[in-house]
């Protein structure tokens, strides 16, 4: 059985290497999954892939159905998921395509379908959420990148805003104030929203800009898209690595 499921964000709308079995769409309680699931062999390993915006990068952070993916992830039997996601930097020292695992969220979304736990309930359920990502995932992560010579940061506050517009400067320095190093539009409600389903989850970030009033410029989407290029290109170095590793 599959185990391993990658969600892949900006710049990564599908996983060069992988050997496609099948694709899988599934109907699920909350709507249309993103794409369909792709199956496939990864580094001799069976993984699913997921391209969270979309096979064609159509689908927005707002507009994401965070639900539908996380759910029919969990109905195919994942236990793990490695989400690689686009962040601008705050922290001075994370530069663009330097790799961060996060290991702390702060929540600045709003309006999003962000709960499982809505309807029909038994009883109310409170996850706890006092250590958003998997510790056994981020630390395989991390042994793993010690077998790689580009830079990772073990650790970051990850500042997940509402998007799809990229944030004013004043934003970004109460966001500093706050302890956020990375800010980035995807990664909620989709932590809470595995661990309500007791899934394993931790996030790859690739840097792609200096966040609003970091660097000296606009921030364009042709910089964004330069800088994925190299750091995309560290991710994959870091999956084949990790996926090797695992048991
Ligand atoms: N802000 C929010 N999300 C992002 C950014 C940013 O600067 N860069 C990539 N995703």
């Amino acid at each position: 059985m599959t185990e391993l499921a990658i969600i892949g964000g900006s710049g990564l709308t599908k996983l060069e290497g992988l050997e496609i079995t099948n694709r899988q769409v599934l109907k699920t309680p909350y709507g249309e999954m993103s794409s369909p699931i792709i199956h496939g062999v990864y580094a001799d390993k069976s993984i699913a892939f997921l391209a969270r915006h979309g096979t064609q990068h159509t689908i927005p952070p707002h507009k994401i159905n965070y639900r539908a993916n996380i759910w029919a992830l969990k109905h195919i039997g994942v236990k793990n998921i490695l989400a690689i996601a686009a962040v601008g930097s705050i922290h001075p020292d994370m530069q663009p395509g330097d790799l961060v695992i996060p290991h702390q969220i702060i929540d600045y979304t709003w309006g999003r379908e962000h709960t499982f736990f809505t309807e029909d309930l038994s009883h109310v359920t409170h996850i706890d959420f006092t250590q958003p990502y998997c510790e056994e995932l981020r630390n395989m992560l991390l042994d793993s990148a010690q077998e790689v010579d580009f830079k990772i940061f073990s650790q970051g506050v990850y500042g997940t805003t509402q998007g799809p517009r990229l944030e004013t400067a004043a934003e970004i320095d109460r966001m500093e104030q706050d302890g956020c190093d990375i800010v980035g539009m995807t990664g909620m409600p989709e932590a809470a929203l595995a661990r309500e389903l007791e899934l394993c989850y931790a996030t790859c970030a690739v840097v792609a800009n200096e966040a609003a009033g970091r660097g000296n410029a606009l921030i364009t989407m042709e910089e964004i898209e330069e800088n994925l290029t190299d750091g995309i290109d560290y991710v994959r170095q870091l999956l084949i690595q990790v996926i090797q590793d695992l048991e």
